[in-house]
């Protein structure tokens, strides 16, 4: 089993860099994960009290468990991933994917390379470089689409927790990245280059 690890900063464009290498190598061959599925939960806080977390420091992850779900693919068991709702802040309690053994295994997230342990576990490491005004454009305009986010939640928590909680740990990421794509999913050379990378590593074996 092939894994992939692919981190970067907020709206750096890792899920479309991970959507396009799925859909050139073949969805049938790839398990994809995302990091954030794995934010850890509070279910003790009020949503008020969650709104204020730092959802941007590497513990706000269960990587524990997100490790332990890896060892069970490579050992060719299936595992049942959770899933993060952003609009509430807290895991869905309905919902879970199951995740199967496969050839490439694809995990996308901001702490993917920042993370010791689960670096250790990645074959090719990726970091999507993207200007900071690009992420936060795309970020505004996500968090107010898809996350129920008012533009002043979003400047609050971009300044308070989300650059500085970049320029400390996920910044500093890229330097363990065997490829560093700049601007992400349309960035159609760099996609190509790890898709072909991948295929070769699996045709060695
Ligand atoms: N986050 C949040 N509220 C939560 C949990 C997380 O606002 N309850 C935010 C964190 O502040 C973090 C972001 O979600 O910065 C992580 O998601 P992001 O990397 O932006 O999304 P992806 O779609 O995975 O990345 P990309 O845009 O690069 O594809």
């Amino acid at each position: 089993m092939l894994i992939i690890g692919i981190a970067g900063g907020t709206g750096s464009g890792k899920t479309t860099v991970a959507r396009s290498v799925i859909h050139r190598l073949g969805p049938d061959k790839v398990t994809f994960i995302s990091q954030d599925n794995y934010y850890k939960d509070h279910p003790h806080l009020s949503l008020a009290e969650r709104e204020l977390n730092n959802y941007d420091h590497p513990f706000a992850f269960d990587n524990e468990l997100l490790i332990q779900h890896l060892s069970l693919l490579k050992a060719g068991q299936a595992a049942q991933a959770p899933v993060y709702d952003f609009t509430i802040h807290a895991r869905s309690t309905s919902e879970s994917v199951e995740l199967r053994p496969n050839k490439i295994v694809i995990i996308e997230g901001l702490h993917v390379l920042s993370d010791e342990k689960l670096r250790a576990l990645l074959d090719i490491k990726v970091f999507v470089d993207t200007d900071p005004d690009v992420r936060i454009l795309r970020r505004v305009l996500r968090d107010i689409e898809e996350r129920g986010r008012s533009i002043q939640s979003i400047h609050d928590q971009y300044l308070g927790t989300v650059k500085p909680m970049h320029e400390a740990f996920i910044e500093p990421s890229k330097k363990y990245a065997n490829l560093i794509i700049p601007e992400g999913g349309h960035n159609e050379v760099g996609v190509e280059l790890l898709t072909t990378l991948t295929e070769k590593y699996l045709t060695r074996g």
